[in-house]
């Protein structure tokens, strides 16, 4: 459980990273609000790594460190980034699935207590990013209805997730 727990928090660094560069290429590419949305994902993900950190702490563990690989760095438009992001959100309600079982395998109920706001939390991730997925794919090549949604997701702010588990215990500095 505990090597699981280590690695997903690779897995959400690596999530943070991979948004990280999709935000730059979109600011490049001039898609500031979809670029201003990506870094608000960047810094969720980052916290998500946060919280597997805390509660490895909190259980008295040890937290090992693994290797992040360099993200992509370019994309054909918008929509196959979207797509991109898609598809490594389900990659990650995957992990978390993985764990939830390993965790009622090994009958480890405060992990398994744990994840189930990571559950919940991945429906959200789904939603909204397949959401950007299905308006892009609306719009097409349309060039004006690719600006209306940027100008759109330019309004995503980052806001602290108070209600995520081990969050801000264990010294985390508030956000
Ligand atoms: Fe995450
Ligand atoms: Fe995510």
């Amino acid at each position: 459980m505990l090597k699981e727990l280590n690695q997903q928090i690779q897995e959400e660094t690596y999530s943070s990273y991979i948004y990280l560069a999709m935000a730059a290429w979109l600011e490049e590419n001039g898609y500031k609000g979809m670029a201003t949305w990506m870094r608000v994902q960047a810094r969720e993900e980052k916290i998500h790594a946060d919280i597997f950190y805390n509660f490895i702490m909190e259980r008295g563990e040890h937290v090992k460190l693994e290797a992040i690989d360099a993200p992509p760095d370019s994309w054909e438009s918008p929509l196959e980034l979207f797509k991109a992001a898609l598809a490594h959100e389900e990659h990650i309600t995957g992990r978390i699935n993985h764990m939830v079982g390993v965790a009622l395998d090994v009958k480890d109920h405060a992990t398994y207590q744990m994840l189930q706001w990571f559950v919940e939390e991945q429906v959200e991730e789904e939603a909204n990013v397949g959401e950007a997925v299905q308006q892009l794919t609306i719009v097409g090549k349309d060039g004006r209805g690719v600006l209306m949604i940027d100008r759109e997701m330019s309004a995503r702010v980052y806001a602290v997730p108070t209600s995520a588990p081990w969050y801000p215990k264990s010294g985390q500095p508030a956000a």
